[in-house]
């Protein structure tokens, strides 16, 4: 059976397209629009997917009557047609799933676990903010569940919007200013918002708005604190999570999920973890099509949107690096998930500090932004403090070499690693090995091919537009 996973009418639509468990297709809407979060799927996405297959059934994201009726009673955004619906798959047989239970389907059945602690943790689905499940075998089980007002992810959003940034969007640029703030100033005050999960005492987006004007510096500060106080909570929250279970593997899913500086803390807490790289609502599409599978899926690889075909282009990339100190590379499927692992990405040589601000100058954003390293697997605990791989992008942990790569070390000494290996990107494992034996530096800096507040580069007419704005050749 081929089964169309759906998610829209939020942030980050975006369609995946399984067939008895092999994931055949995923992507996201905002690649083919060109409209950066783009709440709806549309005809070229749709066209995409259905070129590896015609559906039998729909699965969508959520349960859309009581997303309704929770706008209606609590308010929120939302809560329209799917688009998809005006097609004619819409005429298809269509199960909807609860909006927690397709995050948890997301992750625990692209894992490679037969048991989990599972949880998950976002601003809000229907009325769930924060669920706590146990995966056994092909079952996935509720054990615990909080609902809104109380949510981590309307905590960490309120304070974006707070100091000026987009909520359910930049986020990460409010985690990536933490580094640059004092947290002690605003701690108090920050810690105090955090509901409790015993007493459901506040409602946050009513209660900091009165906090009025803030200067430059306090925006940093509050960055801080808040990044502070939500590794707190989360520490408690996942340590409760694990004793409720009784599991020692960790499926975490979710828009929380995205925060690369305190995921690194859960492994003081479980043996193992895995965050699908596309933990936040736009994976959910995924999560739908395998709760209604309703077994585990065959995971291979985050590179399975557009495809643009063709071998990666190695030694292309390679004498760029080491000529220019920055490349463009698009080539084969791009990934799934907001992260760019190497085909849809900016290359660039880490040792040369100036080769940050050049970088932050291409993508037009904020020169305080940090970026990330991709480092050979096997190096990685030599150049980064870390026991454990990373091939998504998704921890942040302490460079041990910060002289060496100052282009990928934040303020604060910290760096979210990718690590690759051969079978994960053959292609990429081999850029990196060759710069390796150049330099004997195992690193590259990798970050999204993209303008900031546009969506990554997608299609062949992405490229050649890239190319002719911005005078900047591509590698294919
Ligand atoms: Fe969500």
């Amino acid at each position: 059976m081929i089964i169309l996973g759906v998610n829209e009418t939020t942030h980050d639509a975006s369609v995946s397209l399984i067939k008895d468990g092999e994931i055949l297709f995923a992507g996201h809407a905002e690649r083919y629009s060109k409209q950066k979060n783009d709440w709806y799927t549309n005809r070229d996405l749709i066209k995409n997917a259905l070129s590896y297959g015609y559906p039998d059934q729909i699965a969508y994201y959520e349960k859309p009557l009581l997303k309704k009726i929770r706008i209606k009673s609590k308010g929120g955004l939302g809560g329209g047609n799917p688009w998809f619906e005006s097609t004619e798959l819409g005429d298809l047989p269509r199960k909807n799933f609860g909006h927690h239970y397709s995050h948890a389907s997301a992750g625990y059945y692209t894992s490679a676990f037969n048991d989990a602690c599972i949880v998950v943790l976002d601003a809000i689905g229907e009325f769930n903010t924060s669920s706590i499940w146990v995966g056994e075998e092909e079952s996935i089980r509720l054990k615990y569940k909080q609902n809104y007002p109380v949510s981590f992810g309307l905590f960490y959003s309120a304070f974006t919007q707070l100091i000026g940034l987009m909520p359910n969007q930049e986020e990460y640029i409010m985690m990536g200013m933490a580094a640059y703030g004092d947290w002690t100033k605003y701690y108090k005050k920050v810690d105090e918002y955090f509901p409790s999960y015993d007493k459901q005492k506040y409602n946050f987006h009513k209660g900091i708005i009165d906090w009025g004007w803030v200067s430059e510096q306090d925006k940093f500060d509050i960055a801080a604190a808040v990044q502070v106080v939500y590794e707190q909570r989360l520490n408690q929250f996942m340590r409760m999570a694990k004793s409720i279970t009784g599991k020692n593997n960790l499926v975490f899913m979710g828009g929380c999920a995205l925060n690369s500086s305190a995921n690194t803390l859960l492994w003081n807490i479980f043996d193992m973890i895995w965050i699908m790289p596309n933990p936040g609502d736009a994976g959910s599409s995924l999560g739908a099509a395998a709760a209604l599978y309703g077994k585990h899926l065959n995971w291979k690889t985050p590179y399975l949107g557009y495809d643009l075909a063709g071998e990666y282009p190695v030694q292309q990339i390679v004498d760029g690096i080491l000529k220019d100190g920055i490349v463009a590379v698009a080539t084969g499927r791009a990934e799934y998930g907001p992260r760019a692992l190497g085909n849809r990405s900016i290359l660039a040589d880490p040792r040369d500090s100036l080769i940050k601000d050049k970088v932050n100058l291409i993508k037009q954003r904020e020169l305080f932004r940090p970026f990330a390293p991709v480092v050979l697997e096997e190096c990685a605990s030599k150049w980064f403090d870390m026991d454990f791989a990373s091939p998504y992008m998704q921890y942040t942990v302490k460079c041990l070499q910060p002289d060496k790569v100052p282009s990928v070390v934040h303020a604060d000494g910290t760096s979210r690693v990718q690590t690759v290996n051969r079978n994960q990107h053959r292609g990429l494992y081999r850029v990196i090995n060759k710069f390796y034996l150049e330099t004997g530096v195992p690193v590259l800096l990798n970050t999204s091919l993209n303008i900031k507040g546009q969506p990554l580069l997608n299609d062949e007419t992405d490229i050649i537009k890239w190319e002719k704005e911005y005078n900047f050749t591509i590698c294919r």
